[in-house]
């Protein structure tokens, strides 16, 4: 609020001293002029999007909701995530494995020796987190094999504290559902889940379960509510999804297949999440993707959002920062077929196979996919071949879905340019760059695309973070200095919007206590998640898109780095709206006057929204998440011309009503 004040202080002073009421201090002026009349590009609808990934604990234990680790006891070590406290007098566990259980084999069996209570204790995804007064829904499978027992339930806090209790239930018969629920009476940040079984003879247990009851849209099986909100707030223009490296697993067998994440949720295979692994410095053994949130859900959660659905595919070859697997040519063919069984799973009539599972999953209406992705980040000819198969049959098949190929793992090199030069003959709809570099490089290639060639491909930039040097602080990575360069950045993709179709911050979601890649777009525990600079940088964007981008020129030229300034225009032709962005990655304060043309004049008041840090790594936390917000002002205007003073180290947002 103070940087705020200051401003509005200076631009009256100034404007004051541009009209010769005072003699001295005149700063110089830059006169950039906008041609509201004369658009460059049409600015896509799908122009800024979100990238998701299951890393940092993104989708177990982050946007799905689902409480409970390894429910089903399907973790190679099945009984990780479940402890029992000491319970050997009370009776004895062993885990089944039953194959025809199908995907899902193993169970618990229990043997209770009528001696007092048997409790398992669930940890969660590093705890639970337990909302007072929210109401918790519990499920489990269970069968009695002989004897009698009672289930009952008990969330306890990080103390031991009991904080929500569900009444016991018998259990009895063959297989069957069983449904309890509590509502907490404390908040816990680490709850854990206390199953307590009491009696005497021998049960099987499968499929434990723990929702809160108000999920995003209160939908069963549902996803969590504040981080989906944090994602609606952006107004993605498209989703991507399931990533990322995941898509391609370390080897093949752990790579992404949609079809084992979509039906039944309990019919869905878990397979160990390939950052589990990763990093040696950044272990998590617990690292599984039960799939609850598979691709059903992603389609659901573009068509939420109102975002186009961008799925990426495994084009038949692993990771090759890991194994390097690929799939021998003459056996793509299962891989390009999951192609286009997905586009019937999102597209087909419900009297198709896979068309009719969608809308047995409860979603007749078709999800409308028009874009897909083959491949994440793959290079070198074994990628181009690959892709060209898939290429070949889906142009063929469906030439209404557009292809996304992808440009490797680098923003420039030998991978990048064999890339392009493949792509540029084969002409994909769309080519995916991803740049992973600190804020210099954001900052000095943010004309990047100036030069690029107008009848090349058109650009995914479908991964990017500035990544800042290392500091103690977990969140400091997302630093206002890498915010700030990733909006100076960002006016060149949005000042090039005749090639830059689809841009996307990746990764989006990362679980403090359990992250494995940094920086992120959203940090969350148990119970809050925060916005970092970043996403508000995103959520500037994303909210003053506009319809076309317009010039504006110092000097006749893109103002893009010259003296750490950056700027781009748009408009919003139907509401006629002109949004200009503005940066000042600089250390001194800049004076700007922006000459109009095309237009009668403005009208009103225009909205000034600025972000700035304190300092250059200044960052949000979970405890303190308005440390680096923007801040919106209006001033009035009048005439053809604006005046805007810039201090420091800001990134500043103006719109404003024209008349034409
Ligand atoms: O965003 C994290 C990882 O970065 C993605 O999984 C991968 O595509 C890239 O290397």
């Amino acid at each position: 609020m103070k940087q705020l004040q200051s401003v509005k202080l200076l631009l009256v002073l100034w404007v004051i001293s541009l009209s010769g009421m005072a003699q001295t201090g005149v700063p110089a002026t830059r006169k950039v002029n906008i041609s509201i009349n004369k658009p460059t590009a049409a600015i896509s609808p799908d122009m800024w999007g979100i990238f998701f990934e299951d890393i940092n604990f993104g989708a177990d234990g982050g946007l799905y909701a689902e409480l409970i680790k390894n429910g089903s006891f399907e973790f190679p070590m099945p009984m990780m995530g479940w402890r029992d406290p000491d319970t050997e007098a009370q009776g004895a566990m062993l885990i089944v494995n039953q194959a025809a259980h199908g995907v899902n084999p193993r169970y618990a069996q229990l043997k209770l020796k009528g001696t007092g209570d048997f409790v398992l204790l669930n940890d969660g995804f590093r705890g639970m987190g337990i909302q007072k007064d929210e109401t918790y829904l519990f499920s489990i499978m269970a069968r009695q094999l002989s004897g009698q027992a009672s289930l009952r339930l008990e969330m306890i806090n990080a103390k031991g504290t009991v904080i929500g209790k569900a009444e016991p239930v018998t259990i009895n018969g063959d297989w069957k559902k069983y449904s309890l629920s509590f509502t907490a009476g404390d908040t816990a940040q680490k709850g854990k889940l206390r199953v307590i079984f009491n009696g005497s003879g021998e049960f099987h247990l499968d499929r434990l379960s723990l929702f809160p009851q108000h999920t995003w849209k209160n939908r069963p099986n549902g996803l969590r509510n504040d981080l989906v909100q944090k994602l609606a707030d952006l107004k993605p223009g498209f989703l991507r999804f399931p990533g990322g490296c995941i898509v391609e697993g370390r080897d093949l067998t752990n790579r992404y297949q949609w079809k084992t994440t979509v039906g039944a949720p309990e019919d869905r295979k878990l397979i160990m999440n390939r950052w589990n692994v990763e990093f040696a410095h950044k272990n998590a053994p617990d690292y599984y993707q039960s799939f609850g949130l598979g691709f059903y859900e992603y389609f659901i959660l573009a068509e939420d959002l109102g975002a186009a659905p961008l799925p990426i595919l495994n084009c038949g070859m692993a990771c090759q920062f890991n194994s390097s697997e690929v799939v021998s040519l003459p056996e793509l063919d299962p891989y390009i077929q999951d192609a286009l069984d997905l586009i019937e799973f999102a597209n087909g009539d419900v009297t198709t196979k896979w068309g009719r599972l969608r809308a047995d999953m409860g979603h007749p209406a078709a999800f409308n996919l028009r874009l897909l992705g083959v491949g994440n980040e793959q290079w070198d000819e074994q990628y181009v071949e690959r892709y060209a198969l898939f290429e070949k049959i889906l142009q063929q098949r469906h030439p209404e879905v557009k292809l996304v190929a992808a440009a490797g793992p680098y923003a420039e090199g030998p991978l990048f340019d064999y890339a392009w030069s493949a792509f540029k003959k084969m002409k994909p709809d769309f080519i995916d760059e991803h740049y992973y570099k600190g804020p210099d490089w954001f900052l000095k290639n943010a004309a990047r695309y100036d030069n690029y060639d107008r009848n090349g491909l058109k650009i995914f930039a479908g991964e990017y973070a500035a990544h800042g040097k290392d500091n103690a602080q977990a969140e400091s990575k997302n630093s206002w200095m890498s915010a700030m360069a990733e909006a100076a950045f960002m006016t060149g993709l949005e000042r090039n919007a005749d090639i830059v179709k689809m841009c996307s911050y990746a990764p989006l979601l990362a679980h403090v206590d359990a992250w494995q890649w940094r920086p992120d777009l959203i940090w969350f525990d148990n119970l809050r998640s925060m916005a970092t600079p970043n996403y508000y940088v995103q959520q500037l964007y994303s909210l003053n898109k506009g319809t076309h981008a317009v010039p504006a020129l110092l000097e006749g030229k893109a103002l893009s780095g010259r003296d750490s300034l950056y700027a781009s225009a748009v408009i919003d032709s139907v509401n006629k709206e002109l949004i200009i962005k503005l940066v000042n990655a600089g250390n001194k304060t800049e004076y700007f006057e922006f000459n109009l043309a095309g237009i009668k004049s403005v009208k009103g008041a225009m909205t000034v929204t600025s972000m700035h840090g304190a300092e250059l790594l200044a960052y949000n936390t979970l405890d303190k998440p308005a440390t680096v917000t923007p801040v919106t002002s209006t001033i009035p205007v009048k005439g053809k011309k604006i005046m805007q003073v810039l201090p420091a180290s800001t990134f500043t947002v103006v719109r404003l009503k024209y008349v034409q």
